[in-house]
């Protein structure tokens, strides 16, 4: 009994330190707090589990769950250490494949094992046995869609399937038909629980998570990721119910909100809908590229962009998608540390959705040192361009299009966008003049103030430094020999 009392209250220091996490999670600032107390949180939450399991398991029992930790957190942290940044939504996508797979064997184990002690050691009756039916057929239908789902989303996103939506004909039928073969389901078996009824819901959920995911496009698949988050979150909390773990429903409700929560912000950046995304195969990405005429774009290089900075007195760098993939996070912060010792204002845009995940260029930014004080989401920083002197749109794209302004007949019309093209120059760094990530072409290079500098962010922005080393030099040997 004092055992349980003691676990029961590390649940409730776990399902604090849970939500300190996430409270710390929502600041860059806080961050790192932020995965401390989710760490301490984990191990209080395990530690806590175990000494209950303690009481009614062999000491086998024990060291099972000891070698299954331990093969656990030795797959997590190679995995963790060798992912790229760019890699991060994939890992992510599976590791809520487990969460899924982990509710939908719970929910099995609690319709197989419906003892006392699958449920918290109370004698179940009547309707109390109908709610865990109902338990047992939630969990597993929400644990399957969510495993299935994401094993897609992991498959697109890691491009080991195609990425297009797949398109089967009466595609919103089958889903809809899936959700009332799921309810009608769950009434048979809180009415009369059967093993076939059981394996006919995992069947058709298996089904529901792969084609909901299949049918949306590569270009939502960070929403749906997210959205899958929360799926597990909610799995998770049906699994709490099932075992009568209080700390597994806390902790699964904190996920699926959040999770849900953080889907809505992204849509509304993307300015995409919700419902529509969720529903499965609207999600096509804007394929139509703009072959509308533009007109000319101008050259810039490293060295003229270096003379560009030297006479700025305020600067805005708005990184993007590129600047991941170039890696160029390191100069680009050397470059503004540099730029401030000169006296010049250096500021960061933060776009919502640069990048392929929320907060993608926050983590690159922090990983370099940037300070957070100068680097500031779209909604803080838009109305400062027009007093700017030059803004560096580094491997950004999608988020930086004036025609999601200006063009009402543009795919990505309504998007929030950073208003770069009001300060007085613009220097664009990128390889090419493709379109960005909807497929879109971007009116901003071909602007009057809008200048390309070609090639890979990373080897541009140290050209840049070199140049800007290069045009001191002079100076201070035009000191030295004046003394
Ligand atoms: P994008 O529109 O994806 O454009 C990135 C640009 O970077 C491309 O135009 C590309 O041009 C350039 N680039 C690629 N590699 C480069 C390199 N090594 N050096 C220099 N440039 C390079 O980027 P964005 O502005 O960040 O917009 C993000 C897009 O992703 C939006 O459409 C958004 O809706 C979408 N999206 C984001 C999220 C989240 S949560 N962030 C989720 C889903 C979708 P070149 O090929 O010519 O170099």
């Amino acid at each position: 009994m004092t055992t349980v009392t003691a676990s029961e209250a590390a649940y409730v220091v776990a399902a604090l330190l849970f939500i300190l996490s996430l409270a710390g999670l929502s600041q860059h600032r806080t961050s790192r707090s932020g995965v401390v107390w989710g760490i301490a949180g984990m191990v209080v939450a395990l530690a806590a589990t175990v000494g209950l399991a303690s009481k009614s398991i062999t000491a086998t029992g024990l060291v099972l769950i000891a070698v299954a930790t331990a093969v656990g957190a030795g797959i997590g942290l190679w995995r963790a250490r060798v992912v790229e940044m760019t890699g991060m939504p994939e890992l992510i996508a599976i590791m809520h494949s487990l969460v899924g797979l982990a509710a939908a064997f719970v929910g099995w184990n609690g319709y197989l094992d419906v003892d006392a002690s699958s449920h918290g050691g109370e004698e179940l009756t009547g309707s109390l046995l109908g709610i865990h039916h109902a338990e047992v057929f939630i969990g597993v239908f929400i644990g399957a869609v969510t495993f299935t789902g994401s094993v897609v989303a992991y498959l697109k996103l890691s491009a080991r399937i195609n990425s297009r939506p797949l398109t089967l004909p009466g595609k919103h039928v089958l889903n809809v038909g899936a959700l009332v073969a799921f309810v009608a389901l769950t009434a048979a078996f809180v009415a009369r629980p059967h093993i076939g009824l059981l394996v006919a819901v995992t069947v058709i959920a298996l089904a529901l998570g792969a084609h909901l995911v299949a049918s949306i496009g590569g270009g939502d698949m960070p929403v749906v990721v997210s959205m899958l988050n929360s799926y597990s979150g909610w799995a998770a909390a049906a699994s709490g119910f099932l075992l009568a773990n209080n700390l597994l429903i806390v902790t699964g409700a904190l996920v699926g909100s959040s999770g849900a929560y953080l889907s809505y912000i992204m849509c509304k950046a993307m300015n995409r809908s919700f419902i529509s995304v969720i529903a499965g195969g609207f999600g096509t990405p804007a394929a139509a590229a703009d072959d509308g005429e533009h007109g000319e774009h101008r050259e810039i290089s490293a060295e003229e962009t270096a003379e560009l900075l030297r006479d700025a007195s305020s600067v805005i760098i708005t990184p993007g998608y590129g600047m991941a993939v170039a890696q160029a996070q390191y100069p680009v912060a050397e470059l503004a540390r540099k730029l401030r010792e000169r006296g010049v204002e250096v500021r960061f845009g933060i776009h919502p959705v640069a990048g392929r995940l929320p907060g993608h260029m926050n983590v690159l930014l922090a990983e370099a040192n940037v300070p957070y004080d100068i680097v500031l989401e779209m909604d803080e920083i838009n109305d400062d361009f027009a007093a700017t002197s030059v803004v560096l749109v580094i491997g950004a794209n999608d988020t930086v299009n004036p025609a999601a302004t200006d063009n009402p007949a543009s795919p990505i019309a309504g998007m929030p966008v950073l208003h770069v093209w009001e300060a007085a120059n613009v220097v664009v760094f990128k390889r090419s003049m493709a379109a960005g990530y909807a497929g879109v072409q971007n009116p901003l290079f071909f602007r009057e103030n809008s200048q390309m500098l070609f090639g890979d962010a990373k080897q541009r922005v140290e050209d840049i430094l070199r140049s800007l080393d290069a045009l001191d030099t002079p100076v201070r040997e035009m000191a030295g020999s004046t003394r």
